[in-house]
């Protein structure tokens, strides 16, 4: 785990559709002593994703929390909220190969999980290859520099 920051949690939001699975991760990360943040939701109680995404967002931006784990029943809804934040680079991924990359060549900031398309067991190893994989710089700066829109000519 090692693109986890002293002193700084992970950050967690999910909707009611990811809430077990993020309850499922929050274990996982007190098992290996990793400090969290639970944005929400705490039940599974239908709600809004975008309620629990934009917290989180403001979070990951502020620097209170990094990097973050976004889940709802696909991953796009929670996704497409997180990614309207121009410091967000937001990635979904159902297997590590695709959390690797993310963050390899993406800089990815928050992982993605899809709670009703993936296994649990599959979502643990996608959070190891997200947490293990450095950044790898290089063209990949270059590109993720111009993804904000306020950098746009
Ligand atoms: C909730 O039913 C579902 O729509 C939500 O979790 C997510 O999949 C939306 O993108």
């Amino acid at each position: 785990m090692s693109i986890l920051k002293e002193g700084v949690p992970v950050g967690l939001c999910s909707d009611h559709a990811g809430f077990e699975l993020k309850s499922i991760i929050e274990g996982y990360l007190e098992s290996h002593g990793v400090s969290f943040e639970d944005f929400g939701t705490y039940s599974a109680e239908s709600c809004d994703y975008p309620d629990y995404a934009h917290p989180c967002a403001f979070a990951v931006e502020a620097g209170r929390v990094y990097p973050a784990i976004a889940i709802c029943g696909t991953g796009n809804g929670i996704g497409m909220s997180l990614n309207k934040h121009q410091g967000i680079r937001a990635a979904l991924c159902w297997e590590p190969e695709l959390a690797r990359l993310a963050r390899g060549h993406n800089d990815a900031n928050v992982l993605v999980l899809p709670a009703r398309f993936i296994d649990p067991a599959v979502a643990l190893e996608v959070v190891d290859a997200f947490f293990s994989t450095s950044f790898d710089g290089g063209r990949h700066q270059r590109r993720i520099d111009k993804i904000p829109v306020s950098d746009c000519d």
